[in-house]
């Protein structure tokens, strides 16, 4: 019987993340191998896999099958959060390999649900500024950022823990936000291969948008501080070599 999954070096670094004995919830499972990696390495941890649809939910039980995992991993077909009940006292939840906006509406629609909650781990596959704004309005605050390349794709990672303090202290700036606050400190080689990138990609949008024959002049207006940002960033990475 095998014992071991091989994850992927993005799901790996999500995993890096959950606690020893840790009882949380994946949700948009699919063959729910986070949850099964985890709880082999760890014996004392808990899972919920959460999928919306069914073929991955089915997935995601033959796996928890074959790893002989059905005791302490539950799969559960719904929609975001809503898989969690009363009683299941969940105190991570992970949500990873979905777009940013999809990952703040499961949030903001099953807020009720995270009473337990201590740690959110989000790997939003686009647009985490969406996902950091909702974490640090309701009290998650962030604690670790990771971004990993794997397969010519590159991934963040945000990882907030709940806290009831809301100091001046922990306002977060636009820029923060657009780039991760940590990342921002972090400097890696794929941080600056992302953002050069969105650069130049964004850059492309705006000098198309100025040819447009109606132009969105407040939009126009924020994209063009948003490369001023990343110039900022890019430049302070060139300095850096
Ligand atoms: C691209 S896969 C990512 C799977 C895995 N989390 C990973 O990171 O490799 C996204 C999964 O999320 C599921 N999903 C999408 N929206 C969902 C929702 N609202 N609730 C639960 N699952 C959802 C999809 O069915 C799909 O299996």
């Amino acid at each position: 019987m095998v014992k071991t999954i091989n994850l992927s070096t993005r799901l790996t670094a999500v995993a890096s993340y959950i606690n020893k004995g840790a009882h949380f919830a994946d949700i948009g499972s699919d063959h729910a191998y986070l949850p099964c990696y985890v709880c082999l390495k760890d014996k004392t941890a808990k899972a919920i896999a959460g999928e919306v649809n069914e073929g991955p939910y089915n997935s995601a039980r033959e796996t928890v099958t074959s790893y002989q995992l059905t005791d302490v991993i539950d799969v559960r077909l719904g929609n975001g959060l809503e898989v969690i009940r009363p009683g299941d006292e969940l105190n991570h939840v992970v949500i990873a390999g979905m777009g940013g906006s999809l990952i703040k509406s499961i949030l903001e629609d099953g807020k009720d649900k995270l009473k337990h909650v201590k740690r959110i781990i989000a790997q939003p596959n686009v647009d985490a500024r969406n996902v950091r704004k909702w974490l640090v309005e309701n009290h998650y605050f962030l604690t670790n950022e990771e971004i990993v390349e794997e397969n010519g794709h590159i991934y963040e990672i945000i990882v907030a823990d709940y806290s009831e303090r809301t100091s001046e202290k922990e306002k977060i700036s636009g820029k923060e936000l657009l780039f991760g606050p940590i990342l921002l400190k972090k400097k890696t080689k794929e941080f600056y291969k992302k953002w050069q990138h969105e650069f130049e990609k964004l850059q492309r949008i705006v000098l198309q948008m100025k040819h447009a024959k109606v132009q969105d002049i407040e939009k126009i207006k924020q994209f063009e501080q948003e490369l001023v940002w990343m110039e900022e960033v890019l430049q302070d990475g060139k300095s850096n070599q």
